[in-house]
Order: structure tokens, then sequence, then C-alpha cells
């Protein structure tokens, strides 16, 4: 059976015209188990992850009510890069697309819960997977509730260590508005750096607004952790 996939693999490989080395990168995946694949795409496997505090794990679509009141909520998107939810059809639309990024292997996004009391707190993620780059983007939303705990943080370490050793990432990227101090903080806290900003990049209901661009790199990532 792993042979079978393992020639799939290959196959697909050829046919999406990836690198030798990427290819190599994939079998160790497929190896894993974290990647599965077919004829002409490779998924991914949301995983669960435990931290001292919380429970990150697959979202689905009885998360829908929960994520409709997150993201209609006018604090927590105040510096999102779309407006607030006004329809309920937007949450199931986020959850398929949550599948579909599995689905295609192009990403993952975890509910996090608390680890107590199973109660739903957010959600955080590794989009844009590009496996010849070994690069991804981290993106993260919590109910107001949940801020100033050091949730985000804890979450987003998991999630990172996660996909440093089972996506074997070479970059992060992460992008904030400029006026969202708590997000910028929270990626300083990772160890990401600012590395740019990119002007004028945002129009949400008619405000322009600016990016900072933070990255993380493996290197960076491993000699922090000891
Ligand atoms: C940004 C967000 C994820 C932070 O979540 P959180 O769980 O409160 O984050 P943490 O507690 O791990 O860390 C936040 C840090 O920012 C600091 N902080 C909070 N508000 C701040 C402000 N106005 N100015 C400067 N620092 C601030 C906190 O003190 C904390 O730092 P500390 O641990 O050194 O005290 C959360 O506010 C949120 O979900 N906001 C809405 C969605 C969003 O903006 N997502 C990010 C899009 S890029």
């Amino acid at each position: 059976m792993k042979l079978v996939a393992m020639a799939l693999l290959v196959t697909s490989v050829r046919l999406m015209g990836l690198s030798d080395t990427t290819s190599e990168c994939l079998k160790s995946l497929l190896k894993s188990r974290v990647i599965s694949c077919s004829m002409t795409s490779m998924s991914l496997e949301p995983p669960t992850l435990h931290t001292a505090r919380l429970r990150l794990r697959p979202l689905g679509h009885s998360d829908e009510d929960a994520l409709f009141r997150l993201h209609s909520n006018l604090e927590v998107v105040r510096y999102w890069d779309a407006p607030a939810w006004t329809d309920r059809a937007n949450a199931t639309g986020f959850i398929n697309k949550v599948h579909r990024m599995a689905d295609e292997g192009t990403g993952i996004r975890l509910a996090v819960e608390l680890g107590s009391d199973q109660t739903f707190i957010g959600w955080c993620s590794l989009d844009d997977w590009n496996p010849d780059f070994r690069s991804v983007g981290l993106g993260y939303s919590y109910v107001v509730a949940a801020w100033g705990y050091g949730y985000a943080t804890e979450a987003a370490r998991a999630l990172l260590l996660w996909g440093f050793e089972n996506l074997d990432l070479n970059r992060v990227q992460a992008e904030t508005d400029t006026r969202n101090p708590a997000s910028a903080h929270v990626l300083e806290k990772l160890g990401f750096i600012r590395e740019g900003t990119l002007r004028e990049d945002c129009i949400v209901n008619g405000e322009i607004s600016d990016t900072w661009v933070f990255g993380l790199l493996r290197k960076d990532w491993f000699a922090a952790q000891g």
C-alpha cells in the first residue's frame, strides 16, 4: 500500500513539475503521514495539538456559530483585511475553504479551545504552503474575552513547532495592520522580525491602511528553542 502511495506521489510530483529536492521532501512527508496524495493533488492532514492550557483541533461545520460570532464582532475585525461578517453563510464558506485548503494541500487552519472545558476561543492557521520554497503564512483570530492571557502566542508556538517539524519549513511569513500592536507583539514574542511595510496595502470599508510584513526563519526558530 505504501509503495503504491509512493509511486502515486512521484507521479504527482512529476505532473506538478516540482524539483527533485521537493520530491525528496514530499516523500519523507508522505512517510510521516502528514500528507497523502492522489494522481493530481496532495492533501494535508490537520493535526490535533496540545499545549499547557489549550487544544488545537481540526475545524468543522459544528464551529460555524462560534466563527460567525467571532468574525461579526467589530472589535475583533477592527484591523482585519475584510469587513465584519453580516451573513451566517460566511461561516459555512469559511469552513468549506478550510477543508479545501487541507484537501489541496495549501494549508491548515485549526480551532483553538481551552484545554480545561473545550471552550472555543479562536483559530490559528498555516496557509499558502509552498513546498518548493518551504514557506508558509501564519494567521490567527481570537474572541475578545480571551485576549491578554497569552493564548495567541501559546497556540501559534505549538502550530509553528508542528510546521517546522512536519512540513520542513524554512520561512514563515505573517502580516499585520500597522495599527495592531497586540498582533505585532505576538509575532515578536514568537521571534518574528519586522521586515518592512506594505504602504496602503488594504482598503476595507473605504479605510486605507498600511501592513507590516514579519518573517521567521527556521535557523532563528531553532536557535531560539536552544
Ligand atoms: C491580536 C490577538 C491575536 C492577540 O491575542 P492575545 O491572546 O491577546 O495575545 P497574547 O496575550 O499572546 O499577546 C498579546 C501581547 O500584546 C500586548 N498588547 C496587547 N494590546 C497591546 C497594545 N495596545 N499595545 C501594545 N501591546 C499590546 C499584550 O500585553 C501581550 O504582550 P505581553 O505578553 O508581553 O504582555 C487578538 O487580540 C486578536 O485576536 N485580535 C483580533 C484579530 C486579529 O487582529 N488577528 C491578527 C490579525 S494579523
